[in-house]
């Protein structure tokens, strides 16, 4: 059993991968094995359907979703969508990485009015590669921080419930 948690955003002060890290610290501290990606430590082409597949960087990423057991993917919202970098991702990874995977995701936004955009690559994922989504995301704005510490204790519970839940059904689906 081991959990990948993905940091996609690109930007510095990223508020999602701040959500990342204390993923990787409820998992530890349940002795879960785990592993973590951040897209800011490499720099992964744009996808162009070809060329970009020969990118060196591309197998190591893939190998590290293949070897996990469930992926945390912590992803910024742009334009209703996670970000194009989060996308990017998938496009670059394919279905060998994500068929049969646990995701769940941990989403950084604006507003409020954007919680439901997770749901297009949720359903993509689950649809095309046949990605076990599970049914709770976390979703915070800036209002949940206090600089770089996650202040709302609800968003801090939710993290670790999505933690534990992303373990759960990883572990039901390994029989
Ligand atoms: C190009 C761009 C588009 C954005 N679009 C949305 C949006 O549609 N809905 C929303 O709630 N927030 C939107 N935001 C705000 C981001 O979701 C917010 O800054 C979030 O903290 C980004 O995640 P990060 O801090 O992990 O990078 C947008 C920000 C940028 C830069």
């Amino acid at each position: 059993m081991s959990i990948l948690v993905i940091s996609t955003s690109l930007n510095p002060g990223s508020r999602s991968r701040i959500m990342a890290k204390q993923a990787i610290a409820d998992l530890q501290a349940a002795d879960i094995e785990t592993d973590y990606l951040d897209l800011q430590d490499i720099s992964l082409p744009i996808c162009d359907g070809g060329v970009c597949y020969g990118d060196k960087q591309l197998p190591g990423v893939k190998q590290k979703i293949i070897n996990a057991t469930g992926v945390i993917m912590a992803v910024p919202i742009y334009t209703f969508d996670v970000s194009a970098a989060a996308k990017n991702l998938i496009e670059m990874t394919g279905r060998d990485c994500w068929t049969d995977h646990v995701v769940g995701f941990i989403c950084a936004a604006g507003g409020q009015g954007s919680y439901m955009s997770v749901m297009q690559i949720a359903c993509s994922l689950m649809l095309d590669f046949r990605t076990f989504i599970v049914p709770r995301f976390v979703y915070a704005t800036k209002g949940a921080f206090d600089g770089d510490v996650i202040a709302d204790d609800e968003v801090k519970t939710r993290i670790t419930e999505l933690s534990k839940e992303v373990v759960r059904v990883s572990n039901a689906l390994r029989g």
